[in-house]
């Protein structure tokens, strides 16, 4: 995509990775509007980038959504970048009964969330030049980590629902990117210090770096050996990914 004079809408705006992508893009001349529930987060990333705009905005409130889509389009008519960003991740024990409310919260967050933003833009961005839907899934959409199943699940699913825009929208203006970090340091899983995660100013510009390139698949560091998991031998990769991670 290209990384200069767009407008851009982020979820989850205000802290990690998005944040980091926000200003990344900030910096490089494009009007970046990020999105959240917690306005001091929003503000302070706001404050620290002047220029860049926010508004609050549930991801698992549908009408919210809505309100949110419209008053973009009518305050922002160049808005030619989505990028979904916001997501929650909870270690899940689905080794016994899953606990509704986490389900419903991550399930929302993660998979209905961006399905519905996309849909609420998708008409508004068929008619912009150089439009992009950038969706944040993880590796752990391929390589599943089973103490957060139902996390992994969502980002498998997002994966798979980027993949039939892609092929649907393959003749308009609109191209489809996935950005599937590995472990990075954030507060997603209090890993904000985890040493074994990648620091997030590392993940942020080498990200950006493919951004800018004609790829449609984002992938850092680990990412790319994790991506290419799926297929026969992807049961011992899931044993040994897993025993691995369980091992410290
Ligand atoms: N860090 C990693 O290792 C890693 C790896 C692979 C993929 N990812 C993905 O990267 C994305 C960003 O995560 P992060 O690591 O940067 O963690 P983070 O700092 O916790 O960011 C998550 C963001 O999502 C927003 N969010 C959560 N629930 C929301 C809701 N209901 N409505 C609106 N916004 C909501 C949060 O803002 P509010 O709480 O203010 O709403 C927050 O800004 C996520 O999709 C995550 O799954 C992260």
């Amino acid at each position: 995509m290209k990384l200069t004079g767009n407008t851009i809408f982020i979820t989850g705006g205000g802290s990690g990775i998005g944040r980091g992508l926000a200003e990344a893009l900030h910096q490089r001349g494009n009007q970046v509007i990020i999105s959240g529930r917690r306005a001091d987060r929003l503000q302070a990333t706001i404050d620290a980038n002047p220029g860049m705009r926010a508004v609050s905005l549930d991801i698992t409130d549908a009408t919210d959504i809505q309100a949110v889509a419209a008053k973009l389009i009518a305050e922002y008519p160049g808005l030619n970048v989505l990028i979904n960003n916001a997501g929650v991740m909870y270690p899940d024990g689905a080794q016994g009964p899953v606990d509704d409310d986490l389900l419903r919260t991550t399930v929302d967050t993660n998979l209905l969330g961006p399905i519905r933003m996309t849909s609420a833009l998708i008409e508004h961005l068929k008619s912009r030049e150089d439009a992009v839907v950038a969706n944040v899934t993880s590796v752990l959409g391929f390589v599943p980590l089973a103490v957060a199943a139902v996390y992994s699940a969502t980002k498998a699913a997002l994966h798979s629902y980027t993949l039939s825009q892609r092929y649907l929208l393959r003749d308009s203006k609109v191209s489809f990117i996935e950005i599937a970090p590995p472990w990075v340091r954030t507060e997603l899983m209090n890993s904000s210090e985890e040493q074994r995660a990648m620091p997030l100013d590392a993940f942020i510009t080498e990200a950006i770096a493919q951004l800018g390139t004609s790829a449609n698949e984002i992938l850092v560091g680990p990412a790319v050996d994790m991506r290419a998991n799926p297929g026969p031998g992807e049961h011992a990769f899931i044993e040994a990914f897993n025993d691995g991670f369980a091992a410290g």
